[in-house]
């Protein structure tokens, strides 16, 4: 090839304009932000930054990814940067921080690096896009989401009998709650969205079905995060297929909500119409009502499913493996459900038991079922703590940075939750002095709040008033400490193992 030495000349003068350009401007920037360099996690070999992945290697076969990171910030203070792979990361558990990325400058952050991973299992809806198809997601869903739907208790009732069914109570047979949990919420879920459950609980037989395509096509999700630009070259014909199964099965339901919803536009059956009020709402006919667009209900139903339904069964599985631990704490609970008098909890009722929802609370604080996050600087701008010697001055953050957050750590900070912050003890939360804000995010904060907390509060609090008037006692096989089995969430490696003791009334069934 041939450049005319002119048109060479002119070129590389371009480039040397564009990135001195650049460089004033951040210069000028960091200036008047009075930006300082902030903390790097050494790397001694500076190029690709390949020495810390020893330390990354052993602790994922160690099962200490979430240990790992909260022994870093120990070691480089509360916000440093990481280089992984030529990655360059800004890292941070400062409450203001993650506060001004999820709050106060939300326009300066994107999450569309997920994309590329998500989409050929969910599509484009609420978890995986930014800007205006965001909002529109969100307007969309929201009005799903309000009070009194989220108060039906009865499908929980329903499928918490289908679960009680599978509980062994002959005080000897280990059970694993994890593996029935999952099916409690995938049940649960498939109900709330679709209108009908799938059933897991119900079902005898193990022929592969929704659940496990729908569980493997999170796992490819995974892989594909991880391999950044490099998912071009790979293919997974396993993950296809299990997409492609997951979508055809919600998209029976959209094209069933979409007939109900044009029956009831053209006024048909009145009478219908009528029960239809008192019956419940399901969500993809509200979706169906409020647009004509059948591909964008598909994908935001894709979108709430996974948004919802590990995340739910990983919050009861890593709260009954610490209670599993703890009889004293099950034994308080007892001692509280019986102002109920062995009726099932009404909504109200479920949040005015305090100690129920401490030790929720506790719970989603020691292991957050979502442990970190991240988000990616969509312009120059700046955080405001973690430059300097001492971490107290602002930090500049470039355009295309990865700036994560850890919850794991965030929630272990002594200086806001006290020298045993180590612990699981509910009564931490009992007399309502302890308000961390910023500081206690299990459900992330800002404009992009989760959607369907109070749903997964009632959910989770449901199930363990049911199974606290259910039985004396639940004793854990697991005699180890608490291991995290890390996913999109983290649950618990080796399962909730336990052995169930009845009630005298609910004995030998
Ligand atoms: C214990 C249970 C749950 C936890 C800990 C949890 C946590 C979270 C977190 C941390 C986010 C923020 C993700 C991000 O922006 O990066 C989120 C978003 C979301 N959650 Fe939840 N979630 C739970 C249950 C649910 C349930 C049951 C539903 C729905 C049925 C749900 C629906 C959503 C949706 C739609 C979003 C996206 C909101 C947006 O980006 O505007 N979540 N959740
Ligand atoms: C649980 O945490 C939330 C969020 O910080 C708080 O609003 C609520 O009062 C807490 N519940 C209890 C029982 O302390």
């Amino acid at each position: 090839m041939y450049f005319h030495p002119a048109l060479l000349f002119a070129l590389v003068a371009t480039l040397a304009y564009i990135s001195v350009r650049r460089f004033i401007v951040r210069r000028q920037f960091t200036l008047r932000h009075g930006c300082q360099p902030v903390a790097r996690a050494s790397n001694k070999e500076p190029l690709l930054g390949l020495d810390t992945i020893p330390g990354t290697i052993r602790a994922l076969r160690q099962h200490k990814i979430l240990e790992r990171t909260s022994e870093l910030f120990r070691v480089h203070g509360t916000t440093f940067t990481v280089k992984e792979l030529q990655r360059r990361a800004i890292v941070t558990i400062e409450p203001e921080n993650i506060k001004t990325i999820l709050s106060i400058k939300f326009k300066d952050y994107g999450i569309s690096h997920r994309l590329e991973a998500f989409r050929p299992l969910l599509g484009e809806g609420i978890f995986d896009t930014d800007g205006d198809h965001w909002a529109a997601s969100r307007a969309l869903i929201r009005p799903s989401f309000t009070r009194e739907q989220v108060a039906d208790l009865t499908c929980l009732e329903e499928l918490i009998q289908d679960f009680f069914a599978l509980l062994p109570r002959d005080g000897k047979t280990v059970v694993d709650l994890q593996e029935l949990f999952f099916r409690y919420t995938i049940d649960s879920a498939t109900d709330f969205l679709f209108g009908e459950s799938i059933g897991t609980l119900k079902k005898t037989d193990s022929e592969p079905g929704f659940a496990e395509a729908f569980h493997y096509a999170q796992k490819a999700v995974i892989v594909r995060g991880m391999l950044g630009p490099l998912n071009y070259f790979y293919r997974d014909r396993k993950a296809d297929e299990c997409n492609r199964m997951c979508r055809e099965f919600a998209q029976r339901f959209v094209d069933e909500a979409f007939n109900a919803a044009e029956t009831k536009k053209e006024g048909h059956d009145s009478q219908e119409q009528q029960s239809e009020s008192k019956r419940k709402r399901i969500f993809s006919h509200e979706l169906a009502w409020r647009t004509s667009d059948r591909r964008r209900v598909l994908d935001e139903m894709m979108n709430v499913l996974l948004a919802g339904r590990d995340t739910t069964a990983s919050l009861l599985s890593n709260l009954f493996f610490m209670l599993a631990k703890s009889p004293d704490i099950w034994a308080k609970l007892r001692r509280e459900v019986t102002s109920l008098e062995g009726r099932e909890p009404t909504y109200e009722q479920l949040r005015s038991l305090k100690y129920v929802q401490s030790c929720i609370n506790e719970s989603l604080r020691l292991h957050p079922v979502v442990p970190r996050n991240e988000r990616q600087a969509v312009c120059d701008t700046v955080l405001p703590l973690g430059g300097g010697p001492d971490g107290l001055f602002p930090v500049f953050v470039p355009k295309g940075t990865l700036v994560s957050y850890s919850l794991y750590a965030l929630h272990r900070r002594t200086d806001i939750y006290g020298a045993d912050a180590h612990e699981f003890r509910p009564e931490r939360w009992m007399d309502g002095t302890l308000r961390p804000k910023w500081g206690y995010l299990p459900f992330n904060g800002g404009p992009r709040i989760c959607i369907g907390q109070q749903y997964a509060l009632t959910e989770v609090g449901y199930v363990l008033v049911r199974m606290v008037q259910e039985l004396k006692g639940v004793i854990g096989q697991n005699q180890g400490p608490w291991e995290e089995s890390l996913a999109l969430t983290v649950c618990v490696r080796g399962g909730v193992p336990v052995v169930l003791v009845p009630d005298e009334k609910g004995e030998i069934q």
